[in-house]
């Protein structure tokens, strides 16, 4: 078939590459990678194939035995790229690309040294999730492939690389150089490769965890993460064995875009987890789960995104559960409506969008993510696991992944396991509401418990006057006051945010779910105490999470407006490229 997914240049009657091998020289001055990719076929491949490519210059292509073959550049389509097609002698069991990235590379963040913990060495990511791969490797930047790899990075002496891969060694590699080799024995799709360099350090956590950060925050990272082996074996509960042999993680920069990212061995983290109590762990229970949904069955295309993080989302609150008990969980659902809410009001104009089952033909991926597929995703989930019962459910999760283990799999595909093995159960929950049509099905899952009924009843009723008491909410756990935060109604008055700071001060918190929380309603009342705040939070930090709400809420009052085009100028080239285009559409969006 000539594209079966529209975000790539894939063609599924052309030889698919089963293994990558890599032969990279990271060069911070230049803000490139110089490198080489090897596509192996596993067997004698022949004909036209073609490779997604966005900002590559390609040097040359060789065949071993063959030399130089024969390849062209097509036209550059703005969210695509441009497509490599290479013509393959007969007999070719693996074709080499040599090329350079693009210092624009969607893929990569290139940081100064100031823009790190210790302010010493510069430092490189990548995030190639959605379709970002491309800008990184020429390659079939689908997950209806799925490559094993192994790579050679060379890097400035002094600096770590690590991957989404086991360690295979590492030598000095020339004066002032070092060479650092990866292996990834199981096959992953495209978007699970991953790069970091920096100044790291690493701590053991269990005998198959460690994290790895910058010194400066390395002790407080393992102290953050301790729990980790306990999360390990919980999620093996669920899912069976852990089928990646070592779970390690990386904590990141603070412009890091996303809150974490699955990176098959090596999961990588925002900084803004470090609240220093433990309280954020949930992510790290939800990109470990990904360890099986999504990176062990994998959507097949960005059209299938919620079989990844609706079942993730899912597993993230039922690890809470066994963990913390059911009012933790009622306030993750709790946490999750929120923004399931939010997102729904966004797409209000483009309600296609809300559905589970996307069609993306000429969307960016990155403009179609929201909250939906999570938790719309996550409440469909729950559904099932109501209507067939625990037991049932958790066989059927064992079996799901036995079967689709190492593959790609579309909504269809999913849609007629279910029917096979829980016969009945997409209907009596009315799946198709779900999976087609826009917004929430009013038969959704609700998620209540005591406390959390109490707290919306006082948040709701805040303009009526209610306020909690002063010593009970000083025992709120941080997820409470979160929740409390969240369900507050979001005008809010200069006398409110005056009486809210001053018993709870939370100007002061470095939590940053409550803190951004905080600052939110406080721009949206402009609250100028919090001013300062904002602004050395927006300058800090490059999760998207924050940026979308914070920048979104200074567009209520043109002083606001001001100070977030202020702020914005000076922030951005710190920003992510994924990051500053989010803060430019909200800032598109402000009256004139
Ligand atoms: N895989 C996602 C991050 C992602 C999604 C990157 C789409 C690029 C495109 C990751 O697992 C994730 O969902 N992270 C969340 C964590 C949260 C839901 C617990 C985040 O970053 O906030
Ligand atoms: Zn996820």
């Amino acid at each position: 078939m000539l594209h079966p997914d529209p975000h790539s240049y894939y063609d599924s009657s052309q030889p698919r590459t089963r293994r990558l091998r890599l032969s990279l020289g990271v060069d911070f001055e230049r803000k490139q990678i110089e490198g080489e990719a090897t596509l192996e076929f596993g067997e004698t491949a022949q004909g036209p194939l073609d490779l997604d490519t966005k900002g590559l210059d390609i040097l040359s292509v060789q065949v071993a035995g063959a030399g130089p073959i024969p390849w062209s550049l097509g036209e550059e389509d703005p969210i695509l790229g441009r497509c490599l097609r290479l013509e393959l002698p007969a007999g070719t069991r693996d074709v080499t690309v040599s090329y350079r990235t693009s210092p624009e590379a969607m893929a990569l963040q290139w940081l100064a040294p100031e823009q790190t913990e210790g302010k010493q060495a510069p430092f490189l990511f990548s995030q190639c999730q959605q379709i970002h791969a491309r800008t990184m490797v020429p390659c079939q930047d689908t997950p209806m492939v799925r490559i094993a790899y192994q790579a050679e990075v060379t890097i400035p002496a002094g600096l770590t690389a690590v991957m989404s891969a086991g360690p295979a060694g590492d030598a000095p590699a020339g004066p002032g150089r070092h060479c650092f080799r990866f292996t990834m024995p199981q096959p992953i799709p495209s978007y699970l490769l991953a790069l970091a360099v920096g100044r790291l350090e690493s701590r053991d956590l269990s005998p198959r965890s460690r994290v790895w950060a910058e010194p400066e925050t390395v002790e407080a990272a393992a102290w953050e993460f301790a729990g980790v082996e306990d999360m390990i074996l919980k999620a093996e509960a669920l899912f069976g064995a852990y089928p990646w042999d070592r779970y390690d993680m990386l904590v990141l920069p603070p412009s890091f875009p996303y809150g974490g990212m699955e990176n098959p061995r090596m999961t990588f983290l925002t900084p803004t987890l470090l609240a220093g109590d433990r309280s954020l762990v949930d992510v790290v229970a939800h990109e470990l789960a990904h360890s099986w949904t999504g990176n062990l069955v994998t959507n097949a295309s960005m059209e299938h995104f919620w079989l990844n993080e609706g079942f993730t989302v899912w597993a993230e609150r039922r690890i809470l559960r066994i963990l913390h008990g059911e009012d933790a969980e009622a306030l993750g659902w709790a946490m999750g409506q929120n923004a399931l809410e939010e997102s729904l009001d966004r797409f209000k104009d483009e309600p296609h969008l809300t559905r589970l089952r996307l069609h993306l033909q000429g969307i960016d991926p990155d403009d179609a993510f929201s909250s939906i597929p999570y938790e719309k995703g996550a409440r469909l989930v729950a559904a099932l696991e109501r209507e067939v019962g625990e037991d049932r459910f958790h066989r059927f999760l064992r079996d799901y992944m036995d079967t689709f283990r190492f593959t790609s799999i579309t909504t269809e595909q999913w849609c007629a396991f279910v029917d096979a093995k829980l016969p009945g159960a997409l209907a009596a929950v009315d799946a198709a509401a779900y999976l087609d049509r826009p917004g929430l099905p009013a038969s959704a899952p609700v998620f209540r418990s005591a406390p959390l009924e109490r707290l919306s009843e006082l948040a709701t009723r805040w303009t009526e006057g209610a306020r909690p008491e002063v010593d009970a909410m000083a025992r709120w756990s941080p997820a409470e006051l979160t929740v409390y935060l969240q369900q507050l109604p979001r005008k809010l008055t200069q006398e409110d945010c005056a009486w809210l700071d001053g018993h709870l001060e939370l100007t002061a918190r470095t939590n940053y779910e409550i803190l951004v929380e905080w600052l939110t309603l406080a721009a949206a009342a402009e609250y100028e105490p919090a001013f300062a705040r904002i602004r050395e939070v927006l300058m800090k930090v490059g999760r998207m999470k924050y940026l979308r709400p914070l920048y979104g809420a200074l567009g209520d009052h043109p002083r606001t407006r001001a100070l977030a085009r202020e702020i914005f100028a000076a922030a951005s080239p710190g920003y992510h490229g994924l990051s500053r285009r989010v803060v430019q559409s909200v800032l598109d969006k402000y009256p004139a």
